[in-house]
């Protein structure tokens, strides 16, 4: 519900924008916010304000339709093929570690795949970026996912639209007690 909010919000805001960079007279209401300062009129009605009721505004790695997704699982052969262009591509500059633990689940847990997907394709490797196949990428997605104790099972799917869909869901560290391993993968 807040993401269609948040969604509506943007487009009502971009076509009042619209409105008064093309001074078209278009039917505005009296009580609007002012435009050049951002400040609200008397008596306006703020359109962020039902979204804005409980606490700071959700960041990208917490959106709830993120969240909400089903987590993304890869198939041992990409995880392998992945690992494979790791170590060959990635590991001099991301030592063995770097990609994991708290850090990681920090960074990326519930976040769509996709998110990773475009930061590994358009940065990585920092001083040749672009320089894997899209499958390469996928396949490297696969082992991060895999360092990460992700459990495998269906394959990652190659299109990005469909890894729009999915997230990546990072298990809860295991508990602190010896002896105890977290859930492995397939
Ligand atoms: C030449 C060194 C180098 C290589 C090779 C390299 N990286 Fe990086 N990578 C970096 C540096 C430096 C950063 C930190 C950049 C930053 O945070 O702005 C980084 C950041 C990252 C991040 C975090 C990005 C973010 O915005 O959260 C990921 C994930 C990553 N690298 C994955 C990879 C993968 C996977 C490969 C192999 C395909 C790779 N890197 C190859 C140097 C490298």
């Amino acid at each position: 519900m807040r993401a269609i909010g948040r969604t509506t919000v943007a487009a009502l805001t971009t076509l009042e924008l619209a409105c008064v960079l093309t001074l078209s007279g278009c039917d505005r209401p009296k009580s609007e916010p002012d435009v050049q300062t951002g400040a609200p009129l008397p008596g306006a009605v703020q359109p962020g304000a039902m979204l804005a009721s409980s606490g700071p505004a959700p960041t990208a790695a917490d959106l709830p339709g993120a969240a909400s997704l089903p987590a993304a699982t890869y198939d041992v052969a990409q995880a392998a093929a992945g690992q494979r262009v790791y170590q060959a591509v990635c590991a001099r500059c991301h030592p063995p570690g770097s990609q994991t633990g708290a850090a990681f689940r920090t960074a990326w847990n519930n976040r769509r795949v996709s998110d990773l997907q475009s930061i590994l394709v358009n940065t990585m490797p920092q001083d040749k970026p672009g320089s894997l196949t899209d499958e390469q990428y996928l396949d490297v997605i696969a082992y991060m996912l895999k360092m990460n104790d992700i459990p495998a099972g269906a394959a990652l799917p190659a299109d990005t639209t469909a890894l729009h869909k999915l997230k990546i869901g990072v298990p809860e560290p295991p508990p602190a007690a010896p002896g105890q391993r977290q859930r492995q993968g397939q």
